[in-house]
């Protein structure tokens, strides 16, 4: 297989704030396209110096939600990646995108530019819960844009969110039905995530309402593994489901801990040079990003890079490749630590492969906890 390499693109404006959400947004405003494509070309030239020779596999427009970018800076990042790496055989070009009528009529604009794969921000399709979730969509203009979609783009993805307040297992598995009827080749189910300072984390922590119970989120995981498979879009990733084939190449680079180059805003990305991974992270706030900031730059000791490997493989159902002279177990008590979770029927090693169970994958965060204590 060819070795995965990625460039990520952040583009952090938003048409609104969703109140659950906690990545680097902020609400959108006139934006420069000449000044965003000047900084935005400035910092791919200076990662392609570091990655000379490599073709990319996968280009990823995240957000944010870059849909709402000025159609110059899709197509001129598309251009500059074109020119200073070139895009491998079947490179894939992802596009985030939120379902309201303004961005549909942009469709075809970023196919053309070069766009192969749309991934919508659906949410939900119940006007309800959309609307607790504080979307500009209802689930009419929802299943519109996911036809829209489909009818301009050669794959497409869409999001749900489960786990909302009040939300029933039979709610969950009439939505994710229909959701499947919609004939997506790649799904991500997300469980509501409650984060600290969003104003969803401020409703919960003054008791105005609270998530459902954890066993009720574990069944309607366990739902979603089933219904998926059954619809033939196994899972291949905690959150992520598709048919064979149509899983997502970009984000396969994070979870196979592969080379990726982040720009925009708050973008991560991890480059390895003489043999040592190297962590980038480029400023938050959009004016500092755009007046050229100082990246933060980190090379991660070979303990922390494993840690990180193996925290992104572990999400995969196929695993992660490791041996045993994997730097993991350079690490005092590591020997222990792991043989316990493979005790506990949460982790499985065949010498070559380690792969967390479906049990493991149920509660990962804590298996990774005492996999690294
Ligand atoms: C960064 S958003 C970008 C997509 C696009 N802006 C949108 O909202 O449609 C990527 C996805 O993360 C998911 N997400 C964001 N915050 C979440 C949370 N607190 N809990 C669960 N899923 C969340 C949503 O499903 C969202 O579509
Ligand atoms: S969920 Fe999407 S649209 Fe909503 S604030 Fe986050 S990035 Fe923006």
């Amino acid at each position: 297989m060819t070795k995965l390499f990625g460039v990520y693109v952040h583009w952090p404006y938003c048409a609104r704030i969703c109140p659950y959400c906690d990545f680097n947004v902020y609400k959108n405003r006139a934006v420069d396209a000449d000044i965003w494509v000047a900084a935005l070309t400035r910092d791919l030239e200076k990662y392609a110096t570091r990655t000379r020779g490599r073709k990319l596999t996968s280009l990823y427009f995240g957000g944010g939600t870059p849909s709402l970018a000025p159609l110059p800076v899709i197509e001129s990042v598309i251009e500059t990646c074109e020119r200073l790496w070139g895009f491998a055989p079947s490179a894939e070009i992802t596009l985030e995108a939120n379902p309201t009528d303004a961005e549909q009529s942009r469709f075809e604009a970023f196919a053309k530019a070069g766009v192969n794969r749309l991934s919508l921000g659906v949410q939900s399709l119940r006007d309800d819960a959309l609307k607790f979730l504080g979307r500009d969509h209802d689930a009419v203009a929802a299943k519109r844009a996911i036809a829209a979609a489909q009818a301009a783009f050669p794959r497409v993805t869409f999001d749900l969110i489960y786990g909302r307040p009040g939300q029933t297992l039979q709610d969950w598995r009439a939505e994710l039905s229909e959701a499947l009827e919609l004939g997506p080749k790649h799904l991500s189910l997300y469980q509501l995530t409650i984060e600290p300072g969003t104003a969803f984390g401020v409703a919960v922590d003054k008791g105005r309402w609270a998530p459902p119970e954890d066993d009720v989120t574990a069944d309607m995981y366990d739902i979603a593994q089933e219904m998926t498979a059954v619809a033939g879009l196994p899972a291949y990733e905690i959150s992520n489901h598709a048919a064979p084939g149509e899983e997502s190449r970009h984000n396969l680079v994070y979870w196979t801990y592969g080379d990726y180059a982040g720009v925009g805003p708050g973008a991560h990305g991890r480059l390895t040079e003489d043999g040592a991974r190297i962590a980038t992270e480029t400023p938050l706030a959009p004016p500092d990003y755009l007046s050229a900031a100082p990246h933060e730059e980190t090379t991660l000791t070979p303990a922390e890079a494993a840690m990180e490997r193996l925290s992104m493989g572990l999400r995969l159902t196929a695993g992660t490749p490791f041996t045993e002279d994997d730097a993991f177990f350079a690490e005092a008590g590591a020997l222990e630590r792991l043989d316990r979770l493979i005790g506990d029927k949460l982790l499985q090693w065949d010498g070559q492969t380690l792969v967390a169970t479906a049990n493991g994958r149920r509660i990962l965060n804590r298996v990774l906890y005492e996999l690294f204590a």
